[in-house]
């Protein structure tokens, strides 16, 4: 389409307007040359003519290992050359630390690594190297925010690994708006592929997320990039967890963790031992879930806390968790148990700052609320897992083998679980239970009479 385009918001117009009806700034529409040059340029990688399947070379497809092993498994298994990748996070969160170390150990494996920062200079990266210990002669640093002059130092330097960091401050000389603008943004991304899938060469791209909470550039760019990792959870621990939203090139949803210390990130393979870490034993509304996190079972603490007098509206408060399902968890408890919790102030929280997605959730939410409202203490040797259909049934989930595996390794005895499941080794033991009245007895005994 020939027309005009916003170089704020990228919003396309089939006439000129002197402000855009998108984002309201006054004289930002130009004509749309950006579509069809991308176009012009896009994937065309390579040739344009058709390939036999049997005959696609498949050589650039191997993986580079870092051996920072969380960040290998959250890509899947090791960098992909010719990938672009997106890494998000809130400032301050260690997304700079992070691709600096990954920058040091791709050099010479082979090629050069070129890090371009554009908020930092060559001595601030280099004083931040030296705290990671990092000496590595085949990376080179640069400080730059022109795209084209990103892309002639690429060309020169003949590397085979970019980071651009941050998205945020890179600009193409050919767009007129500011850079973080979203045209600038998706401009860059556009070039940073083509360089990638033309060249072989694997981009990792840094994203800021807005005080907002949300990407604002970046997010508009998950589609076009192959993987996209995001740095969840808070700043306050000194526990890091980066996870995996988008892959192309592995599964989604994987999670890596890391420990900040005073020499960088450092892996955490053991994240049930971390997280489970800061539990105080036994006390009401406390619940271990064993969640599938990508494709490894991870133990967490489920919290909730069930107070204050009932007023007309209660609050409702999840961390970790959907708030939206907790509505609806929290309207099942009411029905199984007869218990008037509207106007109750309800709070979840999984402790460790981890989002989880995981439907076995369920139950261990629903216990731990359960525990709270009733001032009983599950059994401290206790897992819990199932999903919890809208009229209390516990829904059998996937992977319920490994579950059991992970609770095991940490010395839980005692798992209450969905029934229905395949035949399982009896350890640690089981009850099966096939709806929520029946897990909490299982968990809490019988309820006090009404
Ligand atoms: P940084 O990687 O700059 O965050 P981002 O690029 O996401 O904005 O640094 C994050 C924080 O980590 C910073 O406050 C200092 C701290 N830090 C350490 O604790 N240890 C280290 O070795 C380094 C390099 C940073
Ligand atoms: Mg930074």
């Amino acid at each position: 389409m020939k027309g005009f385009r916003c170089t704020e918001c990228g919003h396309r117009a089939s006439k000129w307007l002197g402000r855009c009806p998108e984002c309201q700034s006054w004289n930002s529409l130009l004509p749309d040359e950006t579509g069809t040059a991308m176009v012009a340029r896009g994937l065309g990688a390579g040739s344009s003519e058709p390939v036999p399947f049997d005959e696609i070379d498949t050589s650039q497809a191997s993986r580079v290992r870092t051996g920072i092993s969380e960040f290998d498994r959250v890509l899947g298994g090791g960098v992909v050359p010719g990938s672009l990748v997106l890494i998000g996070g809130d400032p301050g969160i260690g997304k700079s630390t992070l691709l600096l170390q990954v920058a040091a150990r791709m050099a010479g494996k082979p090629g050069r690594v070129l890090y371009v920062s554009g908020e930092e200079s060559q001595s601030q990266v280099r004083l931040r190297g030296d705290r990671l210990d990092i000496h590595s002669a085949g990376l080179l640093l640069l400080p730059e925010t022109s795209l084209q002059k990103i892309l002639e130092s690429v060309e020169r330097t003949q590397a085979s690994c970019l980071v651009v960091d941050s998205i945020q401050t890179t600009y193409s000389e050919t767009l007129p708006s500011a850079p973080g603008s979203l045209a600038q943004v998706r401009e860059t991304a556009a070039r940073l592929l083509f360089l990638a899938k033309s060249s072989g060469v694997a981009v990792f791209v840094i994203g800021h997320v807005t005080k907002e909470g949300t990407l604002a550039g970046p997010r508009a760019l998950e589609h076009i990039v192959d993987t996209v990792l995001y740095f969840e959870g808070e700043r306050h621990h000194d526990h890091r967890i980066l996870r995996t939203t988008k892959n192309r090139f592995g599964p989604t949803n994987e999670l890596g963790v890391f420990r900040m210390t005073a020499a960088g990130l450092e892996p955490v393979p053991d994240a049930s031992r971390l997280f489970l870490g800061e539990r105080k034993g036994r006390s009401p509304g406390s619940v271990v879930l064993p969640t599938i996190e990508g494709t490894r079972p991870i133990l967490v603490e489920v919290q909730a806390l069930a107070g204050g007098e009932a007023r007309s509206q209660g609050r409702r408060v999840a961390q970790g968790f959907d708030p939206g399902r907790l509505a609806l968890l929290v309207a099942v408890l009411e029905r199984e148990t007869g218990m008037l919790l509207s106007g109750r102030d309800i709070y979840v929280n999984v402790a460790g700052g981890v989002q989880i997605q995981d439907p076995a959730s369920d139950l261990a939410v629903l216990s731990a609320l359960a525990s709270s409202l009733r001032g009983v203490a599950v059994p401290a040797s206790h897992v819990v897992f199932g999903e919890v259909g809208l009229t209390g049934e516990v829904r059998p989930v996937a992977r319920a083998r490994e579950r059991l595996a992970e609770a095991g390794r940490l010395g839980f005895r005692h798992a209450v679980m969905p029934a229905g499941g395949r035949a399982l080794e009896p350890d640690p033991a089981r009850t099966e239970v096939s709806d929520l009245g029946e897990a909490l007895q299982a968990l809490l005994g019988a309820p006090e009479p009404r």
